[in-house]
């Protein structure tokens, strides 16, 4: 059978505490999908997680325990590569270099950092800005053609194409222009159980608001029944005017496989205590033996630390041959 050319694929998560089932959905599920027919790099932005001050002993251990999970979560990590921003300083190397080529305005209307320095007017570090370019260096580095994001992350993609297409005018040809990958699941934003026109996060201060891929079942059923939904009793798919309902019905479908079409014909007359009660049970059983693999992977230093050796050094490989020839292009004195 004719197989198309594999492509090469970048993405990463901030290692910043649980993880629920929105970014589940949103990006991780989607990894260990993609993975099959592509030449995938998964990294632990633990770099990027430091524009909000982190507890040491707290972003070690998140870090960690989120290698674990991801590999629970099925992340191949024998084809595919998973590493730790941090360990390779060719990510922060390379940003510099682009720093110098990016400008102030372009980081300034970036509505991340909009939204991010309104709320932090006095403690508002540099980083929060140059954020982006520490994202594109982490693409361009691998010479990316799919980067598999939520919507959220688009603006920031669309600046490591801008700088990449600006470094190649300048110099020559030299990284491949990354195209945003945004799935149906993608596309399919979680929201909270609480307040459903709002997006599902882990920072929310009600944690019955979500749930995360480590909650026990008694919790993820727990929370589900207290989703808050509307009075009218019927189950159908409406963002406008049934957020509440659309939402365990996304929830449900991305469990069970199952289309929206399916769960609304399935759900047809049935309350919607019993409902809540059904989409906690297919998200608890889904988790399950995710929620078993973490376990046995996070007690297991030992493996742990072997994967992200091996990541590190199979991405270095790849990232130092692109920051070679950056060095070279840019006029860097190498010596004779
Ligand atoms: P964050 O937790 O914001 O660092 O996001 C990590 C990844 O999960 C990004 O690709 C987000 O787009 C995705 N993500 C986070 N929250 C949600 C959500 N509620 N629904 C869908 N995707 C999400
Ligand atoms: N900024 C991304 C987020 O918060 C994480 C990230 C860092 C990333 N570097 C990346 C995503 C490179 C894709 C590609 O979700």
């Amino acid at each position: 059978m004719h197989q198309t050319a594999q492509k090469r694929l970048f993405s990463a998560i901030q290692p910043s505490g649980a993880i629920t089932i929105g970014n589940y959905i949103g990006a991780i599920q989607n990894w260990a999908a993609l993975q099959q027919q592509n030449d995938c790099i998964f990294a632990i932005a633990d770099l990027h997680a430091i524009t909000v001050q982190q507890v040491p002993e707290i972003l070690r251990k998140n870090s960690r325990d989120l290698v674990a999970l991801l590999l629970a979560c099925g992340v191949d990590c024998k084809n595919s590569i998973l590493f730790l921003q941090s360990q390779l300083s060719y990510h922060i190397e390379l940003m510099w270099l682009l720093s110098s080529m990016c400008y102030i305005g372009e980081l300034s209307r970036m509505t991340q950092f909009k939204d991010k320095s309104a709320k932090k007017e006095e403690n508002c570090n540099a980083g929060l800005m140059t954020y982006p370019v520490l994202m594109a260096a982490d693409i361009l580095l691998y010479q990316t053609e799919i980067v598999p994001v939520g919507a959220d992350q688009k603006q920031h993609l669309e600046l490591a194409r801008n700088l990449a297409l600006r470094f190649n005018n300048r110099y020559s040809q030299t990284f491949t222009l990354p195209e945003p990958y945004i799935t149906s699941n993608g596309q399919a934003k979680i929201f909270s159980l609480q307040e459903p026109t709002k997006k599902m996060s882990k920072s929310d201060v009600n944690s019955l608001s979500y749930i995360t891929l480590l909650d026990k079942k008694e919790e993820i059923i727990k929370k589900c029944k207290r989703a808050v939904t509307d009075s009218d009793n019927q189950i159908y798919f409406d963002c406008q005017n049934k957020a509440g309902i659309s939402n365990l019905l996304t929830i449900y479908s991305a469990f069970t496989g199952k289309s929206i079409a399916e769960a609304e014909m399935q759900f047809k007359g049935v309350g919607y205590a019993n409902f809540k009660e059904t989409v906690g049970e297919a998200v608890a059983k889904y988790l399950a033996p995710i929620q078993e693999r973490y376990r046995e992977l996070v007690a297991d230093k030992r493996y742990i630390d072997t994967v992200l050796r091996d990541g590190r050094e199979r991405a270095g490989d790849i990232a130092y041959k692109t920051l070679r020839k950056v060095y070279k292009k840019i006029g860097f004195y190498r010596g004779e």
